[in-house]
């Protein structure tokens, strides 16, 4: 039974009764209606007037998309207006509103905020992941959100990458088993019946096998004819370059086919089998070809041979990569196979180019409708006909304390102990003494990462949650003396049995956080030394999207926890410092011991092993 089948049969509708209403749909739509719901828009380029008179299937927030000021019932607000006027159309078809919700409801301020994939990876707990698919559902909900560009099921084979950390693992058949989990957790019909939530598998196919390129492509700058192009902020600089961004994503996986399905394409398959209606393409290239543009692997292989009957939307403005010619870029998305466009700025003209294309015999009437049916089917399995508004009394669980809860335990979950010599850990609760230090270790903002709040994420006390420190404070006894300096600059006399040390990397998403060199920075290790001069026992927490090198400094060391960007609740990190919880994660990346192991073809080279295997992690 196909993906769409099962959840159709969940929401009372048979095959035939949804077959129906399809063909009913469409056969009264004109061709205007059709490319309308074909049509995702940016919420800040479109007013809920146009969603009617463009008859627009989707408006999607990209990272930090939000309504201003930022909160929860502001979000409901923003949806329910596009919504109310899609419902206002003359055939009254609900639009899908899409977000990125990558570890929970990431963009709202006050929402549950989870560790990043690659977090939970290192949990390996299928339970837990779908738990966080349902709490992230109820979330979405609250705000009458249906629609997450979630999972992300990429198998990264090169930790220089930014999105690194978007990925579950290195492991493929991890990566299937937990991009199932989140799919089913979101998929499944909230208890209290607010509906559910469509799922995305993303990106298609073989983005996290893209290669170092030595000439970085600033492929996001903005495209001819855009009305809203991205802010200079968005463009990479010339330095930024220099560190290596832009230098993998996007870019080309150049890899044989019986690698790409196994590897690449399995993860997919387990994601559509629990539930995932919908598959965002990679702007990335296989051998050179766009997948944008790829028939074979978008109608071929997953449409025909794995029998995706669900609908794939392109990425963010990425048809535009395709030809100089907009026209060339829409006719060779949607024959390649694509159903919906995430425009996201300029509708009018893709609306036009799509109507003058389909006109002129570009793209086949035939196509459209398929694309038009797949499109009404994902809406009517969803239940989206029956209930385009979610229910309001939702609201009342966003952020709280049973979903804190949830990622609490997640954050636990995911750490991984690396080293822990004279038993260092677990800290004793009666410590005199202990010495706190970085940036990180009381800062939201650093411990959540990209994709939070903002696209690229920020320092500072960005949403609700507590941070590392404050877990620290609330789990010691109120006899230690817990000092606190972000720079490792204490008083004179300051010395501990134990310190402490949270090293991080600045927030970033996608190609921004490409990077040439994953060692410690001359700061971070003046930092070690500091600290190392001031205490018995150093541990050190390392808050980061990916495995650092640190084979030099580790010497200095006597425990050492990653935690990756465990999101809001760092609480988690106290629970299992002070041993009320013990330490179960285990990698889910191999640690190289030097860039020389970088890529995972260059450690599969390598004469030496790893500095620890994936699969490596001490309990305690
Ligand atoms: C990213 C996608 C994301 C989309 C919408 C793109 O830049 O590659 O992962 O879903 O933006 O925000
Ligand atoms: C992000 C947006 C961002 C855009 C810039 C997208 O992937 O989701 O938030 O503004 O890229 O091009």
């Amino acid at each position: 039974m196909t993906a769409t089948a099962e959840s159709k049969r969940q929401r009372g509708l048979s095959d035939a009764e949804v077959a129906r209403e399809v063909d009913h749909l469409l056969s009264q739509m004109t061709l205007e209606e059709k490319a309308g719901q074909m049509t995702m828009v940016e919420n800040n380029s479109i007013e809920p007037a146009q969603v009617a008179e463009y008859f627009i299937g989707s408006v999607l927030s990209g990272g930090g998309g939000n309504p201003t000021p930022n909160t929860p019932e502001n979000w409901r607000a923003m949806v329910c207006a596009f919504q109310k006027a899609a419902l206002e159309t003359r055939l009254a078809i609900p639009l899908v509103y899409g977000v990125d919700a990558v570890h929970g409801h990431n963009n709202v301020r006050g929402a549950v905020i989870f560790p990043h994939n690659i977090g939970l990876g290192a949990s390996r707990d299928v339970d837990l992941v779908e738990r966080i698919g349902q709490v992230t559902a109820r979330e979405l909900l609250a705000t009458s959100v249906h629609w997450t560009f979630a999972p992300s099921v990429s198998v990264p084979q090169d930790l220089r990458w930014g999105r690194t950390y978007e990925g579950y693992s290195a492991d493929s058949q991890l990566v299937g088993e937990l991009g199932a989990a989140l799919a089913r957790g979101l998929s499944g019909r909230c208890s209290d019946d607010g509906g559910s939530v469509l799922a995305c598998a993303k990106h298609y196919v073989a983005d996290g096998a893209a290669e170092w390129r030595e000439d970085p492509v600033a492929e996001d700058a903005p495209q001819q004819g855009s009305t809203a192009p991205p802010q200079d902020s968005e463009i990479p600089q010339a330095e930024d370059l220099s560190l290596g961004q832009w230098r993998i994503d996007q870019g080309d996986a150049r890899l044989d086919e019986a690698s790409l399905r196994e590897t690449h394409l399995a993860p997919y398959q387990a994601a559509i089998a629990a539930g995932a209606l919908t598959v965002m393409s990679s702007y990335s290239s296989w051998n050179g070809e766009k997948l944008h543009a790829h028939r074979y692997l978008l109608s071929d292989l997953l449409k025909s041979e794995l029998g995706f009957d669900g609908l794939i939307v392109t990425d963010w403005m990425a048809i535009n990569q395709l030809d100089p010619d907009y026209q060339q870029c829409v006719a060779q998305a949607l024959n390649a196979g694509i159903d919906m466009v995430m425009v996201p700025y300029d509708f009018r003209r893709f609306i036009s180019t799509l109507k003058a294309a389909v006109r002129q015999g570009d793209v086949a009437q035939e196509r459209v409708d398929d694309a038009v049916r797949r499109i009404l089917r994902v809406k009517l399995a969803l239940g989206l006909f029956d209930q385009p508004i979610a229910d309001k009394s939702l609201l009342e669980s966003l952020g709280c304390a049973a979903h804190r809860q949830v990622a609490r335990e997640a954050v636990r979950k995911s750490l991984v102990l690396l080293k822990n010599d004279n038993q260092s850990l677990p800290l004793s609760r009666d410590l005199p003494r202990l010495l706190v230090a970085g940036r990180a270790a009381d800062d939201i903002g650093l411990q959540c990462g990209g994709w939070s709040i903002t696209w690229q994420g920020e320092a500072g006390a960005t949403t609700t949650g507590t941070t590392i420190l404050q877990g620290i404070r609330a789990t010691a006894s109120d006899s230690t003396d817990i000092v606190f300096s972000p720079d490792g600059q204490f008083e004179d006399d300051a010395r501990a049995a134990v310190g402490i040390v949270a090293l991080h990397e600045e927030p970033y998403a996608e190609g921004f956080g490409d990077r040439a060199d994953l060692s410690l920075s001359p700061e971070e290790i003046a930092l070690l030394q500091r600290v190392r001069g001031r205490c018995d026992r150093l541990i050190v927490l390392l808050i980061t999207g990916r495995p650092r090198i640190i084979s030099e400094q580790l010497p200095l060391i006597d425990a050492l926890v990653v935690a990756w960007l465990p999101g809001t609740e760092a609480d988690g990190l106290a629970d299992v410092l002070f041993g009320d919880c013990p330490f179960t994660g285990k990698l889910p990346f191999s640690w190289p011991r030097s860039m020389d192991q970088i890529p995972l073809a260059a450690l599969r080279a390598s004469a030496e092993a790893p500095l620890w295997e994936c699969g490596y992690g001490l309990t305690s």
